[in-house]
């Protein structure tokens, strides 16, 4: 039986990827970790501890005590955060997973989860369709610490034999967890803005072109790649993941479909640079060939759901 740490349980992935995992494995065998409070579903639902990744000794003994077989390290300062403490965010970002991979190496918790991100892409990267193989050359400290990661876990791979899996995650919708600190997260704020205020100010231009994923389809996608077998995994690096890509314009258009009068202003911030620095649509066909990357979800049944979802949220 396979016994899970999950640590970020309290982010924006963690805690929905927690829920997914206890259905399939069982509430008991999903131990959720972070240095924040959990949410209510995550603390009913089976084990929750504070637990801080970067004390080495302590997330070791953690993983030694409950026989840990896997784990799935989420613990990250997003693009945006990280441009304003960038030390502090590359020894956070670097020392969260460098603990991880030795515990790994330490110990029978051999197969783990990392996400990187469409960040590792530069102003030099092909910006349309940007292929696996090409030009990183990443500007942002976020970039910079996902695309070294990348490096390391292939190299545990390699050299120690972790079973090192990653994906290249677009920006991530969801409404049960908000974001923290991301150049995205103007695609979940937005939500939230049209259901309060019925208008928006986004902090990009309008034709800011970015990949996107609504989160069960990220959350789905996450477990199908640790779940394959490991002889069709030909990359050990983090797989490109297309998602749906569009700008701030297109996004506006598609709530007004469904709210008329929702309005849209653009006030450009200091994540444009960010942004501008980023792909705007992904090839992902090597993850769809060799583990069965697939999404339920496009730009109108996710922007429908979003309305929907936030909508009960905030009692409308
Ligand atoms: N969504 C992330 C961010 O904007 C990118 O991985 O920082």
């Amino acid at each position: 039986m396979e016994r899970i740490l999950v640590i970020g349980s309290s982010g924006q992935i963690g805690s929905e990827l927690v829920l997914a995992l206890r259905k399939i494995y069982g509430g008991e065998n999903v131990f959720a970790t972070d240095i924040k409070e959990p949410t209510p579903e995550v603390s009913a639902s089976g084990p929750f501890d504070k637990l801080d990744v970067l004390d080495f000794n302590n997330l070791l003994h953690y993983v030694v005590r409950y026989n840990i077989t896997q784990i799935y390290n989420l613990a990250a300062v997003l693009s945006g955060n990280a441009e304003k403490i960038p030390l502090q965010a590359w020894d956070i970002n670097m020392k969260a997973l460098m603990n991880t991979l030795e515990v790994a190496r330490q110990t029978d918790a051999k197969k783990l989860f990392w996400p990187s991100s469409i960040a590792i892409f530069g102003p030099t990267t092909p910006m349309e369709n940007t292929p696996q193989l090409t030009v990183m050359e990443p500007n942002t400290v976020y970039g910079i610490s996902k695309l070294a990661g990348e490096r390391w876990g292939e190299y545990y791979f390699h050299r120690y034999g972790i079973d090192f899996r990653s994906v290249r995650y677009p920006g991530l919708i969801s409404y049960k967890t908000e974001p923290g600190g991301g150049t995205t997260d103007y695609a979940v704020e937005i939500f939230y803005e049209a259901v309060k205020n019925a208008s928006y100010e986004c902090f990009l231009t309008e034709d800011t072109g970015l990949p996107m994923m609504f989160m069960d389809d990220a959350i789905i996608n996450t477990i199908k790649l640790m779940q394959a077998d490991a002889d069709k995994l030909s990359l050990r690096s983090g797989y490109n993941m297309a998602g749906i890509s569009f700008d701030p314009k297109g996004l506006a258009a598609e709530i007004k479909k469904l709210m008329p009068e929702f309005t849209i202003t653009y006030k450009p911030d200091f994540r444009q640079a960010i942004a501008d620095s980023w792909p705007a649509s992904i090839n992902d066909e090597i993850a769809r060939n060799d583990w069965g990357l697939e999404e339920e979800y496009d730009l109108e049944k996710m922007t429908k759901v979003m309305l929907e979802k936030i909508g009960e949220k905030l009692g409308n």
